[in-house]
């Protein structure tokens, strides 16, 4: 049968996203601006991610732990101008979410900047933050597992669940956001059997990131996926494409050929 184009698809919400749960494996991807956001709509990537991983691969920070709020709005505000299909979510940065009323003023000020959702990372240790956004109407993306705001306390990106009290502590936040009305949760670096045990537990999809294939959908950084940040590639993922060296190559193609007729 030949494949018939759609157009005017109805546009995806947090609630259509939460009821693929079982359904349908959801793919999810981050864009820090207008053409990404338009490719990966074009692309039909249901869920794009503002990331804080902005810090490291658009801003040139080390970590996220030095991303702000305000860098966040600017991001959203160009990645929103794509007016996607796709579900639109924002990081909070660190310290953006600190008591429940910090907590809404800055998810206001990330969907006033054009997020359909946000998404913070923590489980019970947040649980009236999350409450509060939820209750301020926010869809609200839960993360779990590796958590990269704290990777400087963490002294690094370790796997979460190997030990049988993070197993524990990781069911449980899954469950107390799935509770507090999470759309979907993040699973970042989770051990792939305890990711396993998590998805088949609670009754919102389950995204994970280096944590396994059994889990309701997966996400990676869009940068990772098509090499435009060659300098750290992490172990999970396969680049689908060399991006970086065939835009450096076509670049000194063009140089050469300029200054060959001079
Ligand atoms: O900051 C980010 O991009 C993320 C995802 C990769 C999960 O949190």
């Amino acid at each position: 049968m030949a494949k018939v184009a759609v157009v005017n698809e109805a546009k995806i919400t947090a609630d259509l996203i939460q009821s693929w749960k079982g359904r349908r494996r959801i793919g999810a991807l981050t864009a820090y601006d207008y053409p990404m956001a338009r490719l990966l709509d074009e692309a039909g990537v249901p869920l794009l991610l503002v990331g804080d991983s902005l810090g490291m691969v658009v801003l040139g920070y080390s970590d996220t732990t030095l991303v702000t709020l305000t860098e966040m709005e600017h991001h959203v505000r160009a990645t929103a101008r794509a007016k996607p299909r796709a579900l639109l979510a924002a990081d909070m940065p660190i310290n953006t979410y600190r008591t429940p009323d910090e907590a809404v003023a800055s998810a206001r000020r990330l969907a006033a900047a054009g997020a359909e959702a946000v998404k913070a990372e923590g489980g019970r240790s947040i649980g009236e933050q999350v409450r509060a956004i939820r209750a301020a109407g926010i869809p609200f993306c839960g993360h779990l597992g590796m958590l990269p705001q704290h990777v400087r306390e963490e002294g690094g990106y370790h796997i979460k669940g190997r030990a049988e009290a993070e197993r524990q502590a990781l069911l449980a936040d899954a469950e107390f956001l799935a509770a507090a009305g999470a759309f979907a949760v993040v699973l970042e670096l989770v051990t792939p059997a305890v990711a396993r045990e998590i998805t088949q537990r609670i009754a919102i999809p389950t995204i994970g990131i280096g944590s396994g294939p059994d889990c309701d959908g997966q996400i990676l950084v869009t940068n990772d996926l098509v090499g435009t940040f060659p300098w750290f590639t992490p172990r999970f993922v396969t680049p689908r494409l060399n991006a970086f060296e065939q835009m450096r190559r076509a670049v000194e193609d063009w140089r050469q050929a300029l200054e060959s007729n001079t």
